[in-house]
């Protein structure tokens, strides 16, 4: 029986630019994301009829998390192979297995993931053929932050964060995420950032100048500096305590701290592994945050293996 397993990385943003709404409900943004050591997996198991299913496992203690993410065809893992179905035409069915360990509802795409590991994991297990470009293509329908989790390392997205260009990039990053115990909604983050700018002028927005500096140059305490994020003020609107959990690891010393992409898993840079312990630790015994977990970036985008 064809198989195929995929393992995809969570993402973060650098910056997080949000430029005013635009007809179609969509945000314009400019961004950095960069994909972190934190991975789902998605097995694409061939089905000699043409069902698609799917069944999520988890390590996540927390039972109510996993509760949230559907096993139907509202998983977007599901609604990527369908949509690689409906493009090449095949009729075969699949079983997929997602292996979670991204937070659900963080603002790490986790969602997303699953989605680009599904086209790469269903294309490999029906022989379907698509390069690479085709993937990314499909990826972008499913998604603003698919075809990035698909591409990985760092890169500059624009449009509604869909379209992907290349950053000169240098070094690897130690982070420090801590997740919260109930997840937001991105929909209702963008929707609270509405409310808050309703009758002024949002400006459309840009990459920052000093980010992508630090970046050039591999500078993790200008990288700390430069860190931003748009959705803040909607996500602390929704969630007022997300700011003691960033004044922790701030108080901490971490060299930057911002909420990870519409929240609410907040992100600490450290300037190496003992300071990524230290963060941890603070944040452990000091925040009241659901979970804290140590990673690194950037790593590769969705992958076989
Ligand atoms: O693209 P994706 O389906 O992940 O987006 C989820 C929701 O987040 C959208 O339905 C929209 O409400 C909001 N969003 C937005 N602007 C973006 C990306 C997402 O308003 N650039």
């Amino acid at each position: 029986m064809s198989s195929a397993n995929v393992r995809v990385p969570a993402k973060i943003n650098l910056c997080l630019g949000v430029g005013p709404v635009r007809e179609d409900g969509y945000h314009p943004l400019a961004t950095v994301y960069q994909a972190v050591d934190l991975h789902d997996e998605v097995r694409a198991t061939l089905r000699d009829d043409d069902e698609i299913t799917v069944a999520v496992h988890t390590e996540l203690d927390a039972l109510s998390e996993i509760a949230i993410v559907p096993e139907n065809s509202d998983n977007l893992a599901v609604r990527a192979a369908l949509l690689l179905r409906e493009r090449t035409g095949t009729l075969l069915g699949v079983d997929l297995a997602i292996r979670k360990v991204i937070p659900v509802a963080g603002g790490m795409a986790g969602g997303s993931a699953d989605a680009a590991a599904a086209l790469v994991a269903c294309n490999e297990a029906w022989g379907t053929g698509l390069s690479r470009a085709a993937l990314e293509q499909l990826a972008s329908q499913l998604g603003s932050d698919v075809p990035f989790l698909l591409h990985g390392g760092n890169a500059v997205g624009g449009g509604r964060g869909e379209t992907i260009s290349p950053v000169l990039a240098r070094g690897s990053y130690n982070w420090v995420f801590a997740t919260a115990h109930e997840g937001l909604s991105t929909a209702a983050v963008y929707a609270e950032f509405d409310r808050l700018n309703a009758g002024t002028e949002v400006a459309h927005p840009t990459v920052p100048d000093a980010l992508l500096a630090a970046l050039r140059a591999g500078d993790a305490d200008a990288l700390g500096a430069a860190l931003s994020n748009d959705l803040t003020e909607a996500a602390l609107s929704l969630r007022p305590e997300l700011a003691d959990t960033l004044a922790v690891g701030i108080e901490a010393g971490a060299l930057g701290a911002i909420l990870s992409g519409s929240g609410p898993t907040a992100l600490f840079l450290a300037s190496d592994e003992q300071h990524s312990l230290d963060i941890a630790f603070a944040l452990t015994s000091a925040s009241d945050c659901a979970d804290v977990i140590q990673s690194r970036g950037p790593v590769t985008g969705a992958r076989l293996i």
